[in-house]
């Protein structure tokens, strides 16, 4: 059966606080809810210092908390169905599981001198695990953002994305760019975000009036993207080493050309991906500004095409997908999103047309791989946000 996903942030927060209720025989203190993300365009342009432009979307980590008294983290996980306590004084490591990201933002809190205390929580989300929506970055900033509430600490939106990412590369070992956590920590209501990845400075772009984002997900999921991904970091720092700049942000096609001689094929075209990546992020922003949805929609599809064939991290069920979303109703442009290599693509579609366009993307990619796509109309939601004043409602 084909799927269209609600969003039910509601049904999240009443699961976590009744399991919370039960659990712990008291109501929690607070609620911190972390948003996944689609990123519009951008792709790989993160650790190039370029330029991405994101949306947080609402599909989120929720989590149920309430202040302990001693040096305890208790952590209950409706999703996994299992429960953790781990000891501020030992962070243990080296399970590979969710827990290795609780205990990593903990410990990279500690690292950056925000000493964490006590609490317990309960969580649950509805952002799908490996699909490039950046589940693991919304966990991430909802632990950073429940563990600084328990402590008195607050940290700017900067400073959240920064330690996130800091818990990747450094904690679970992923080299990942900054925007998934920084859009996670910043996101804007009815806004993409313009993030320049070399000062980290934001420019909220509102989106399109007359056109929704739809999160195509492939349903497919590829392993070894690790891999892949820190190949192409490799090959982007080669291209700025032989064109002697910092990062390919500091470089252009006549220089690329230029050099082009002395560089393998291959090295090449990643350079060529990003560096056009970048061109391409800049005018879509301008198109937000300017309500252009067409060219929008056009950047786009540039942007699967230079993911394709240059940087090289489609998969065929993603090009299947993204080919139909094409040629159905009201789509302005399609592209994948995120790593790549499976998960989704995002589209950017007419205002009113949005249902058909998705019978229509998802009775044709059914057809022609026998796989079920599950498909999301996103709103651009906030990044992480606090509340304790959720029971008065
Ligand atoms: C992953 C990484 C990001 C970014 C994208 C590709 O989501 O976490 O930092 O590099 O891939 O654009």
């Amino acid at each position: 059966m084909t799927k269209v996903m609600e969003n039910g942030i509601a049904t999240l927060q009443m699961k976590v606080t009744n399991k919370f209720n039960s659990m712990f025989g008291s109501p929690p203190e607070a609620i911190v809810r972390a948003p996944g993300r689609v990123n519009i365009i951008g792709e790989y342009t993160d650790f190039n210092n370029g330029f991405v432009l994101p949306m947080a979307i609402d599909r989120y980590i929720v989590i149920a908390l309430k202040k302990r008294t001693d040096h305890k983290v208790r952590v209950v996980s409706i999703d996994f169905d299992q429960e953790t306590t781990i000891p501020l004084e030992t962070l243990p490591k080296g399970d590979h599981s969710w827990v290795e990201y609780i205990s990593g933002c903990l410990w990279a809190l500690k690292e950056h001198r925000f000493e964490p205390k006590g609490f317990e929580c309960v969580m649950a989300g509805n952002i799908p695990i490996g699909a490039g929506l950046s589940s693991s970055a919304a966990l991430e900033t909802a632990i950073l953002k429940a563990a600084t509430w328990c402590s008195g600490v607050e940290l700017d939106k900067v400073q959240m994305a920064k330690i996130g990412r800091y818990v990747e590369n450094e904690w679970v070992g992923v080299a990942c760019g900054i925007m998934d956590q920084m859009i996670s920590s910043a996101g804007k209501s009815g806004h993409a975000l313009l993030i320049d990845c070399a000062d980290l400075s934001l420019q909220d772009c509102p989106l399109p009036d007359n056109s929704s984002i739809i999160v195509l997900d492939t349903n497919t999921r590829r392993g070894l993207v690790d891999s892949a991904y820190n190949e192409r970091r490799e090959q982007c720092f080669k291209a700025a080493e032989v064109m002697s700049v910092d990062y390919l942000r500091d470089a252009d096609l006549t220089l690329l050309e230029r050099k082009s001689n002395n560089m393998d094929r291959m090295v090449y075209k990643r350079a060529k991906h990003v560096i056009t990546e970048i061109q391409r992020v800049k005018e879509a922003a301008s198109c937000m500004d300017s309500n252009e949805f067409e060219r929008l929609g056009k950047l786009m599809y540039e942007s699967h095409v230079s993911l394709r064939d240059d940087f090289e991290v489609s998969s065929e069920a993603l090009n299947c997908i993204v080919e139909n979303a094409m040629s159905s109703l009201g789509c302005y442009g399609a592209r994948m999103t995120g790593a790549g290599f499976g998960g989704c693509a995002v589209a950017l579609v007419k205002k009113g047309q949005e249902e058909d366009f998705m019978n229509q993307v998802m009775t044709a990619f059914k057809s022609q791989t026998g796989i079920d796509p599950v498909l999301y109309n996103c709103r651009a939601s906030d990044g992480v946000t606090i509340k304790t004043d959720f029971k008065k409602g």
